[in-house]
């Protein structure tokens, strides 16, 4: 059976109970408290399998291609989500006095695209290599040499303490199917911590099903070898109903999901009614 992010995880039970059993002594209650604030959100096996990958990160025909070719939907989505005025009004860089947070950037490959339009882009990421390598990248890339993202090694819940409604918009791109299940709601709580009131966040993600268990999982890894095997974990797969009900009972509303489809032969996405492979999900937080 899959397990849900929904369902409390057995720690947490035991902890209850135990809690509950427990003579209310300040100290041990006190321990137990400061041992759930340090609760990581990385996997670090899954973080080094993206830091083996830094060699090739910006090889657009490599195995980061599909998240290159993904820039052209992602990067419209996010934008139109964060400006609100008509198409005719806008200039090069619609994102101009938007600060926005890539939470898990890796090399940098929409935090690029992000600053492109004008947004004051913070990356995060936990892998220390990958954020050299993203601001190697962008110190390079003679289109942001007015506005270079400013990349920190960080998980976002050591990020938000000290960011908290920070951002106009917070992107977290293909991450979230990296978080252990456990760890979902303080993923979703950090982030939604960092935004300002009324600000937006955009997600990306693989759709748990069993038609993205055979895509993305089985084709793309075992039979196209387009990524290397094991680089996603099926079980760790939200549905769009799971990931909406996070969203909102941490404090936002969820404004619109669409559905995403990738074209394995020609390397193009495209939005679409069907959400059973991949969604694209924007929130509003409340004010
Ligand atoms: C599939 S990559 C996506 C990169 C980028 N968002 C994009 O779409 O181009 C996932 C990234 O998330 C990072 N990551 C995984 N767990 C993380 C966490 N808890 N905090 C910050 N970064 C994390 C990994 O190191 C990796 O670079």
């Amino acid at each position: 059976m899959l397990s849900s992010p929904f369902r409390l995880p057995a720690s947490s039970i035991k902890h209850a109970k135990l809690l509950s059993s427990l003579p209310q002594e300040p100290m041990l209650l006190r321990a137990l408290g400061a041992q759930q604030k340090h609760q990581s959100t990385v996997d670090p096996q899954d973080v080094q399998k993206h830091t083996d990958l830094k060699s090739q990160w910006w090889d657009t025909t490599g195995p980061m291609k599909a998240l290159h070719s993904f820039n052209h939907v992602r990067i419209p989505f996010i934008r139109d989500g964060l400006v609100q005025i008509p198409v005719k009004e806008r200039t090069t860089t619609p994102l101009c006095g938007q600060s926005v947070l890539d939470v898990g950037c890796g090399g940098g490959i929409l935090s690029e695209g992000l600053a492109q339009l004008g947004a004051k882009v913070t990356g995060i990421d936990a892998s220390k290599e990958l954020i050299e390598l993203a601001r190697t990248h962008s110190a390079g890339n003679t289109k942001l040499q007015e506005n270079q993202p400013t990349y920190c090694c960080c998980p976002i819940e050591e990020h938000a303490p000290a960011h908290t409604g920070l951002y106009d918009g917070v992107v977290a791109s293909e991450i979230i199917e990296h978080i252990d299940n456990d760890k979902k709601e303080l993923f979703v709580k950090s982030c939604l911590d960092t935004l300002k009131p009324g600000g937006r966040i955009f997600l990306t993600t693989p759709t748990r099903s069993s038609l993205s268990k055979v895509t993305v999982v089985y084709m793309a890894e075992y039979v196209l070898n387009i990524v290397p095997r094991g680089t996603h974990d099926h079980s760790k797969f939200m549905t769009p109903t799971e990931l909406t009900f996070l969203l909102e009972r941490n404090g936002c509303h969820v404004e619109m999901v669409l559905g995403l489809c990738y074209n394995f032969v020609t390397n193009r996405w495209t939005f679409t009614k069907n959400t059973s492979l991949q969604f694209a999900l924007q929130a509003v937080k409340n004010a």
